[in-house]
Formats: structure tokens, C-alpha cells, sequence
């Protein structure tokens, strides 16, 4: 990894072809996880430990942001371990009224925090973001809040700032327009204060970490076939919360190494939640060698979130095609999937995906356009994308747009290349990855 200067740009970060990875790691903490651990301890009564909390952008923003609302987090770690703090939440008597709340990056926080914060009246507050955060639409959160009594205006009817008047919110029951996670969740949060119960139901199942985290907190949540309910009334108390490693972190190695020959990497305490390891099966199916070690549950298992180590090994992949209920089971690893397309024999195809053109960048275009820069034989369809498998990429540049997933994408495919790749605004990893390419160089030297 070196910095190379760039006429007229930002420096491109060089990462050079290389490898066969070996060695093992524990990528950084989940950031969902992280993101619903500060917002739930929050919302509930009395202390909650968290361990192992993402340490990254997003999720400064939202332990700030929780700051701001009343909760009290104390940034010393505990027993000197990083990542390992207490939050106290702020209990029925519900947050502070505050101006203005900042997420940066973070979409999961602009869109989970409103579903807490809108059932309290008396309250008043504005949100608003960076300028990738601007793009990101809110609608989807506005609509479904309205129906529930919400007070919400948005900025062009679909996107931040978002002004949110605290009002006394009752029960829906809402059938999501798209597949979201943050959507359903913010959804469930305002069900925690609404008169009745709210009922959420997914044309396709999405990741229920927050389901998961409320129903340890003491909520009363009912799920259905492709539905779930919460009633209000509940005190919470959350007490513990150990966040796993994200394996939309360890997607990046997962992938780097299946099509790197001769590497063989280990990916230690790796949150295996059935809802987020759409990647292992999209690349089991292409031919991908890895086992995966489930972590027995029991007095250290975490929260109703499993874990395991995953060692994998490269391989000789092949083509596939994603669709339908797998789209948001591996939306955030796509990327990927398109990268190991390019060293898989014959042709990939993802449909079904047209949420990656609302991600932190429309990563359809962004996808398509670094990775043909890089040589690939790649086209953008209206919902996904086609790739030829051509067993090699050239190298090149890839611009970030500011996605750390395009960031960490290019790092990836450059070590994979021919002749290398200079990542253009590398330092957006720090949204959820701050030390990847050191996490990166270690595998490659190891
Ligand atoms: C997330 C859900 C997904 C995902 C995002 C994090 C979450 O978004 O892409 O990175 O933490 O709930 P959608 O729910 O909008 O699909």
C-alpha cells in the first residue's frame, strides 16, 4: 500500500497485486449490531454494557447522536478493553428535546433514530447528514410514520433534512414497499411508544438484529410469516450487548482469498445471524472452498446472535445467478459478488437489485464503472448487473464516490490484479472499516 499523487485529484492509495493470503483476523465489530446497541440502550432503563461496539464514523455518529438525546455514554472503556462501554439509557421518561442531530454517513441512523424519537411529544428535532446522506431517501420512513399520527416533514417530499414534532404516535400495520431492514426497524421502534400494536410485514425477509436485541430487551414482539408484530407497554432493560464481528466486513476476505490461489484465511467471531450470510451461499454456490465453525451458544453465546470462525481457501469459482429472497440477504456484499465474477468461469448475473442505486453510492453504476476501468467485462442492467467472467482484471483506478464498500472493493481487486489499483479517497473506509488496508497488508505479508 503506498500513496501515489494523482494530477488535479485527491491521492489515490496504491495496492499493488499480491498475495496468496494466509493468516487469521477478526474483522471489526457488526455495524448494524453497533448502530441498534446505542440507539436500543438508549431507549431502555438503566445501564447496558456493550462490548466489542464498532469503533468507526457511522457509529460515532449515532453514540453521539443518543448523547445529544439524554443517554449517558461513557467513552472509557471498561477494563481497558476497546470497544467495551456502558450506556444508560434513558428510560420512559423518553429523550431530550434537541435542535439539530447530525448523522454524517450513517443511513441506518437517519433512519432507525426518527421511528424512537417521533412518539415523543413536546419534542422537536432536525436531522440532517452529509451530502451522500442528502441523496439517500426518506421517504420510506416518512410515509409509514404519518400513517402512524407522525409529524414529519422532509426536504422535497423524499429526502433530508428530516423535522420531526413529537406527537403520540398508534399502531399500523404496514406493508414495506421495498425490502428494508431500516425501514421495518424504525417502524418497531415507534411501536414502542404507539397506542396498540404495530405490525410490520416484508415481501422479503431482511436482517431482524433489531428484532432480535428488542426481544432480549423485554419487548413483547410476535413474529409471523413474513411479518412481525410489537406491543407497547414494556419496560426494557437491555443489560449486555457483545456485538460479533460483521461478516459484511469479512465478505471482503471471504472474497479476496476464494480468488487468490494458493491463500487460505481464517475470520475469527464472525456474527453468522441466518439473515445477513446471503454471501456464504451465493458463494458456496459459485464453487467457493470455506468451512464454517458455529460457535456453541450458552452462557458466552451472544444475544441471539450467532457467531463462528470461517476459514476459507481459494477455489476455482464459477458463475451464478442472485435474485429474489437472496437480494437482502447479501444486499451490501453484491459488490463483492461482482468482483469474484470476474475471476469466475462463464457469467454471474444479480437482479432483483435496484436498492444498490440508494446505498451510500448508486452502486450499480459505481460497481460497473470501477470495475470495467479495471478491465472487467461488466454491464449495468436496470436491476443488477452481468458479468463475464474473464478469469484476470488489468488494474487501474477506482474512484470511492465516498462508499467504503467501493473503497474496500478497489483495495481488494487491486492484490487480485495485474497491474495493481489506486483507490481514490481510500480514507472513506473509516465509515465502517477505519484499518482495512492495514487488516489487508497483514494477510497479504503473512
Ligand atoms: C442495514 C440495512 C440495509 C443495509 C445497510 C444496513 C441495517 O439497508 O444495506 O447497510 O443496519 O438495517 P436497507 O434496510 O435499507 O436495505
Amino acid at each position: 500500500m503506498s500513496q501515489e499523487p494523482k494530477t488535479g485529484a485527491a491521492p489515490a492509495t496504491r495496492f499493488e497485486p499480491g498475495g496468496p493470503l494466509s493468516g487469521a483476523i477478526e474483522p471489526p465489530a457488526d455495524k448494524s449490531i453497533s448502530h441498534r446497541a446505542a440507539i436500543i440502550g438508549a431507549i431502555a432503563e438503566g445501564p447496558t454494557t456493550v462490548s466489542n461496539f464498532l469503533d468507526s464514523d457511522d457509529t460515532r455518529s449515532t453514540l453521539s447522536a443518543v448523547a445529544n438525546l439524554g443517554a449517558m455514554v461513557n467513552p472509557e472503556p471498561l477494563n481497558g478493553m476497546p470497544g467495551q462501554f456502558v450506556i444508560d439509557g434513558v428510560g420512559p421518561g423518553g429523550p431530550r428535546s434537541l435542535g439539530r442531530i447530525d448523522v454524517g454517513n450513517a443511513g441506518t441512523l437517519m433512519r432507525l433514530l426518527p421511528g424512537w424519537i417521533a412518539g415523543y411529544e413536546g419534542g422537536l428535532w432536525r436531522m440532517n447528514g452529509d451530502a451522500s446522506i442528502r441523496r439517500r431517501p426518506v421517504d420510506r420512513i416518512a410515509d409509514p410514520l404519518r400513517l402512524m399520527g407522525a409529524e414529519i416533514e422532509v426536504s422535497d417530499e423524499r429526502f433530508p433534512p428530516i423535522r420531526i414534532d413529537g406527537r403520540q404516535l398508534h399502531g399500523i400495520e404496514y406493508e414495506l414497499p421495498v425490502a428494508s431492514a431500516q425501514v421495518k426497524s424504525c417502524l418497531l421502534l415507534a411501536g414502542l411508544r404507539a397506542e396498540g400494536p404495530t405490525t410490520v410485514v416484508e415481501p422479503l425477509a431482511t436482517r431482524d438484529h433489531t428484532e432480535v436485541m428488542l426481544e432480549a430487551a423485554g419487548a413483547r414482539i410476535e413474529r409471523g410469516q413474513g411479518s412481525v408484530t410489537v406491543w407497547p407497554g414494556k419496560e426494557l432493560r437491555l443489560d449486555a450487548v457483545n456485538v460479533p464481528a460483521d461478516i459484511s466486513s469479512a465478505a471482503f476476505f471471504l472474497v479476496v482469498a476464494s480468488i487468490i490461489p494458493g491463500s487460505q484465511v481464517v475470520l475469527e467471531n464472525i456474527g453468522l445471524n441466518p439473515t445477513r450470510t446471503g454471501i456464504l451461499t451465493i458463494l458456496e454456490r459459485m464453487g467457493a472452498d470455506f468451512d464454517v465453525e458455529p460457535r456453541d451458544s450458552g452462557p458466552d453465546g451472544v444475544d441471539g446472535e450467532p457467531t463462528g470462525r470461517i476459514t476459507v481457501r481459494s477455489a476455482d469459482l464459477h458463475g451464478t445467478r442472485v435474485g429474489g429472497e437472496e437480494i437482502p440477504l447479501a444486499i451490501d456484499e453484491l459488490p463483492l459478488v461482482a468482483l469474484a465474477a470476474c475471476f469466475a468461469g462463464g457469467e454471474t448475473v444479480i437482479a432483483d437489485a435496484e436498492e444498490l442505486k440508494r446505498k451510500e453510492s448508486d452502486r450499480i453504476t459505481v460497481v460497473v464503472d470501477a470495475l470495467s476501468g479495471l478491465g472487467a467485462q461488466i454491464k449495468a442492467t436496470s436491476d443488477g448487473m452481468v458479468i463475464s467472467g474473464t478469469g484476470s482484471l488489468r488494474g487501474g483506478t477506482v474512484h470511492s464516490h465516498g462508499d467504503h464498500r467501493i473503497a474496500m472493493l478497489g483495495a481488494v481487486a487491486g492484490i487480485a490484479s495485474q497491474e495493481g489499483v489506486g483507490v481514490v479517497d481510500m480514507e472513506a473506509a473509516s465509515v465502517s472499516y477505519p484499518d482495512f488496508a492495514g487488516d489487508l497488508e497483514k494477510l497479504v505479508r503473512t
